[in-house]
């Protein structure tokens, strides 16, 4: 049985707030700025929004029996800011949306699932946005107030602690390439929400481990390594730049690196570092950022092959490194060795305390067949390569902990709307039925063989 894992791994699956829950106006809940960008035309492909997504705020009691039939053994999900505090500001929570996220830690407990909450998963009140958002550095206040209020009330039960989900996704595509709420272009925006995300991570933290006593705490980032299209210094430039922006730029400041000098020189020299960039990083937010935490969670979904837009491609060497033919609904390419390499890269890089695959899977669309199965075979192929690609890790000495499939079920997947079907469950969006697919069934006999069966 070499192909188990290590004991005590746990096997999940992960949703997000605004993706599953709909209910936007219920009990007092303030508008997100999701709800506000996807009222914008032309943001989300068409018009869609989560405003009924899977209905889960109203579900969630058989979406919690669902968990526990399909076996798992850990469910990550976010918790909505503007449920419990609609604008930010309030001086005191809404007991009504905390008292919905009372409701379902109890009911995954009741089940022995365990619940990994995180706090920022996109949806932040759009009051916030409107004094600033994250260029701002009022909202590191507010949400170390919003980590305060969520932990006190759910700590004594929710045990780990996620702080944020993805920041180079809430900086780069919210503020710098508009793709995302609240849909700003601009480089000195993006690299002040960068460090006030960063920095709101590193003081939240120990006010989290108050509040939830013996409980484990750290940040999801997305990583997407960078493998040069070819031998040349320009490809490898390139790959230095990407990887630089993309995961260094998080990375490093986390592990107590500070800010990496060549992207910093970079930003400097072309000019994307806010005005104020020397005043807006005080004395001690570094230190604040490198507050030691108990794991790393990584969102894992494609390689990145880089090919340098500095020189044509004439004068460039030839390429060596082709993407595969697998591609999945989002065109990522399918390429689970880069996962067992980043994992082991990152071991050595940074010796970090823990990891855990926080989010890996992929789109591909699928439906019922006339018995009532989903055939699903790409999906449980996607998920099978990369499930083996994180014990390759495990052998080679990483400390990965935990794998989370995302997502549990079909949701709401930001500007694509609907169309895209990251579930392992199958969402009718006219009944809520809800189906799960063979790769859901296939996946109850991992965490049951606690490997590939
Ligand atoms: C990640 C997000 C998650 C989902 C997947 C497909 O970037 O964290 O909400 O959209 O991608």
């Amino acid at each position: 049985m070499s192909d188990r894992f290590p004991d005590g791994f746990i096997f999940g699956a992960a949703t997000s707030s605004y993706q599953i829950e709909g209910a936007v106006d219920a009990d007092g809940r303030g508008e997100s700025i999701w709800d506000r960008f996807c009222a914008t035309p032309g943001k989300v492909v068409g018009s869609e929004s989560g405003a009924v997504a899977c209905d889960h705020y109203h579900r969630y009691a058989q979406d919690v029996e669902m968990m526990a039939e399909l076996g798992l053994k850990a469910y990550r999900f976010s918790l909505a800011w503007p449920r419990i505090l609609p604008t930010g500001l309030e001086a005191e929570p809404l007991e009504a949306g905390l008292d919905f996220y009372d409701r379902l830690v109890d009911a995954l407990l009741e089940k022995g699932i365990t619940p990994w909450a995180t706090l920022y998963h996109w949806d932040m009140p759009q009051v916030l946005q409107d004094r600033g958002g994250w260029p701002a550095r009022s909202t590191v206040d507010a949400f170390v107030r919003f980590a305060d209020v969520a932990s006190k009330r759910l700590g004594d039960r929710v045990k780990h602690w996620i702080t944020h989900n993805e920041p180079w996704v809430v900086t780069m595509l919210g503020y710098l390439n508009g793709e995302h709420a609240p849909g700003h272009k601009d480089w000195g925006e993006a690299l002040a929400a960068a460090h006030h995300v960063l920095l709101s991570h590193g003081l939240a933290v120990p006010v989290i481990r108050e509040n939830a006593p013996g409980c484990e705490v750290g940040i999801t980032l997305n990583l997407c390594p960078a493998w040069p299209a070819s031998g040349s210094a320009a490809d490898a430039e390139a790959s230095r730049w990407f990887d630089g922006w993309f995961n260094r730029w998080f990375l490093d400041p986390v592990f107590g690196r500070g800010y990496p000098a060549d992207m910093l020189a970079d930003y400097r020299r072309d000019g994307h570092l806010p005005a104020d960039w020397d005043a807006l990083v005080q004395p001690g937010d570094m230190d604040a950022i490198a507050v030691p935490t108990d794991f790393l969670g990584i969102n894992f979904y494609s390689r990145g092959i880089i090919r340098s837009d500095k020189v044509s491609e004439e004068d460039n060497a030839p390429r060596t490194v082709f993407p595969v033919e697998e591609h999945t609904d989002m065109d990522w390419e399918v390429f689970a060795p880069s996962l067992t390499k980043l994992l082991l890269d990152l071991t050595e890089t940074y010796n970090p305390p823990a990891l855990v695959i926080t989010e890996n899977g992929a789109a591909y669309a699928t439906s019922p067949g006339e018995d009532g199965t989903v055939p699903d075979v790409k999906r449980q192929a996607y998920l099978q390569q990369h499930i083996e690609a994180c014990r390759l890790a495990i052998t080679g000495g990483a400390p990965l902990i935990g794998y989370f499939a995302w997502s549990l079920m079909d949701n709401f997947e930001w500007a694509f709307g609907y169309a895209k079907r990251f579930g392992l469950v199958w969402v009718d969006y006219e009944t809520q039925a809800r189906t799960p697919k063979d790769s859901a069934l296939w996946y109850r006999d991992v965490i049951t063989a606690h490997g590939i069966p």
